[in-house]
Order: C-alpha cells, then sequence, then structure tokens
C-alpha cells in the first residue's frame, strides 16, 4: 500500500555521474520493481518521480541523475537529512517471466538492480554514453555493457522476455526487435497518482496516464 513518509538519508553515494540515495524505509513498502516513488527534497515544492534501485534491509536506494534542480536538489541530500517519499506508485514489471533479458540505456537502469534481484540475476545488456556513465552497470549483476557509438540493440537476441528501461528512441528500438518487450517509460510527473494529467502519452491511439496505466507497458507508447 502506497504511503507518504518523512525518512532519514542514511547515505548519498557517487556512482559515475549518478547519485545512490539511501533512506531508512520506515513503513514504507518496496513494491514491484518498476513502481515509483515521489522524492521530494528538503526545502523544494514539487517532488520528483524515482523509480526503486535497490531495497536492501531496513533502506530504499534510489539512483538519480542531477539534471535539473529538482533533481540537483535531490542529489545534493546529505546523511542526517529528511526528505518525503511517496508510494509505491504505478505499475511495476510483470515478474513470471521464463527467460528474462534487461536491456537498459543511461539513467533507465535504475530499476534494474532491485529487478534484477527479483529475478535471481539473469543477464542484462546496458548502455551508456560514456565509459564514466557506464560506472553505474556495476550495479547490476550479469551485464554486458555497450559504451555509444554502440546500441544496445545491436547485442539483442530473439526469444528472450525483454524487460527494458530507457530513453525513448531506445524503447521504440527495443520494441521492434521485441514487441512483446515490457517497457518501461518516463514522463515528467507532478503528482504521480492520476490528479494532474501532466505525465499523458499517447498508447495505440488513447491517451493515458504514464503514472496509472505504466511506467511499464507493454505496448510502444
Ligand atoms: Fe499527475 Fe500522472 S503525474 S496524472
Amino acid at each position: 500500500m502506497r504511503r507518504r513518509s518523512q525518512l532519514r538519508v542514511v547515505a548519498n553515494e557517487a556512482v559515475g555521474p549518478y547519485s545512490l540515495i539511501r533512506v531508512e524505509r520506515g513503513d514504507i513498502d518496496p513494491g514491484v520493481p518498476g513502481q515509483f516513488f515521489m522524492l521530494e527534497a528538503p526545502g523544494r515544492v514539487l517532488p520528483r518521480p524515482m523509480s526503486l534501485c535497490q531495497a536492501p534491509a531496513g533502506e530504499l536506494a534510489f539512483l538519480l541523475e542531477a539534471i535539473g534542480p529538482g533533481t540537483r536538489a535531490i542529489a545534493a541530500v546529505e546523511p542526517g537529512d529528511e526528505i518525503h517519499v511517496f508510494g509505491p506508485l504505478g505499475n511495476g514489471f510483470r515478474l513470471d517471466v521464463e527467460k528474462p533479458l534487461l536491456v537498459g540505456g543511461g539513467i533507465g537502469v535504475a530499476p534494474f538492480p532491485y529487478l534484477s534481484e527479483q529475478l535471481n540475476g539473469p543477464p542484462a545488456i546496458l548502455g551508456f554514453r560514456s565509459d564514466w556513465h557506464a560506472e553505474a552497470a556495476a550495479l547490476v549483476p550479469n551485464a554486458e555493457v555497450v559504451v555509444e557509438p554502440t546500441l544496445v540493440t545491436e547485442l539483442l537476441i530473439e526469444g528472450q522476455d525483454v524487460l527494458a528501461c530507457g530513453p525513448e528512441p531506445m524503447l521504440e528500438a527495443v520494441h521492434k526487435i521485441a514487441p512483446k518487450a515490457q517497457l518501461a517509460w518516463e514522463a515528467p510527473m507532478a503528482c504521480g497518482y492520476g490528479a494532474c494529467y501532466g505525465c499523458s502519452v499517447e498508447v495505440d491511439g488513447v491517451l493515458q496516464r504514464l503514472c496509472v496505466a505504466g511506467p511499464v507497458l507493454e505496448e510502444a507508447a
């Protein structure tokens, strides 16, 4: 069940250019991999959506890339600070798959450590724009790593149950090769629970709120 809690930051670790923020779990349910949480830094009004990266005992960990004022404020938290966490929200990955293959790009690898743990360490193909960004691959067991200009789709083979998360062009390319892939999409989200319509995307000609219908969809958005 989703809850909103103020949680104490345990650690803020650099992973390449990304920040791994670990907070005490409190009474928050970690949910299903691919679900997300709204994180609100101290003194900020607008929360930001983050998928859960790791769920060690008693903690929740989020991997984020500081790309704007909201994410920069979250990336600046220090141990002992308190942040608001609301979730789990949305629909995560279906885990009843026979031959899972995780396919991710950039900060899209964020849900994979938790997903990999739940699926007993399946193979993964991860793509990054530089060796520095690729340091995040160390969080995902059994990962094959490619760095641009090589693309993850160059290593995709048929006959796998693909679970993918990453930038839109990557997801569209994965969908062409693996039409049944589960795809975790990203969209700007203001509320996270269906109230603001800020996350609307068109799926098969129908507008859907990604925070409610997704983030994981089995069709191309
Ligand atoms: Fe508000 Fe989806 S984020 S409706």
